[in-house]
């Protein structure tokens, strides 16, 4: 775990210091190698109950990362990032604010699916602080690999995971954010996950939806002035 780490509100959450993915990450920025290893991955007891891990996926070298909360129903079942209802939103808004789709990585703070059952459904469970630590090096590691410019932390689990507990997303959130962090990014924007404006209210959510878009413009925009 490096330095930075260690500082970060998510990890001092984290009483079992021995446990998290740190032993499972291999010293390598290749892409697939990380995959294959996240695989058998048993940093912590989420492995147990899921279908297999969804490590993140995209353009290797995107300029632009998106990092979510964890796997849904379908993404555990498929084995992908944003598939499912939340991952069609949001390809929607990523078109409007005209960020190009294959130009981008998408990945989850947490890379087990978290659910409880209730007769033949599994219902999502929001990850404790615990999992958002005990994840932190795959996601630490693939950011590092791919090096995005900019990294829009959709929702309160990645601001958690990238950004510690003093940045709120609804206070923080639509504004290019510098940080200093044990990853080659330091710019990072936080917004609202596409899940959260599936929940809002239908007289609301066009405005919601819109917010999200104008967010995602913002990063955007972000990425033009760095050249
Ligand atoms: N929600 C997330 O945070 N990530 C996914 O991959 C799907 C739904
Ligand atoms: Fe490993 Fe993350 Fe899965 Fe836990 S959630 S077992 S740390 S990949």
């Amino acid at each position: 775990m490096s330095p930075d780490d260690s500082r970060d509100p998510a990890h001092r959450d984290n009483g079992h210091e021995a446990a998290g993915a740190a032993a499972f990450v291999p010293e390598t920025e290749d892409l697939e190698a990380l995959r294959a290893a996240a695989a058998d991955c048993q940093g912590c007891e989420l492995f147990r109950d899921a279908t297999q891990t969804v490590f993140g996926r995209g353009a290797p070298r995107a300029r632009l990362a998106l990092v979510g909360e964890q796997p849904g129903d379908v993404e555990d079942e498929r084995g992908a990032p944003f598939v499912g209802p939340a991952g069609r939103l949001l390809v929607q808004a990523i078109d409007e604010a005209g960020i190009d789709r294959d130009q981008i990585w998408v990945t989850n703070a947490v890379k087990h699916f978290r659910f409880t059952v209730r007769g033949t459904r599994r219902i999502h469970q929001t990850p404790d602080a615990v999992h958002i630590a005990a994840c932190k090096p795959w996601l630490s590691a693939e950011l590092r690999s791919v090096a995005p410019d900019v990294v829009v932390c959709l929702g309160a689990t990645a601001t958690r995971a990238l950004l510690g507990t003093t940045v709120r997303v609804m206070r923080d959130r639509g504004v290019v954010l510098e940080r200093d962090t044990s990853l080659g990014t330091k710019r990072f924007l936080v917004t609202v996950h596409p899940s959260a404006i599936l929940r809002t209210p239908d007289a609301d959510r066009p405005s919601a939806y819109a917010a999200l878009v104008s967010d995602l413009r913002v990063a955007a925009a972000a990425l033009q002035l760095l050249g």
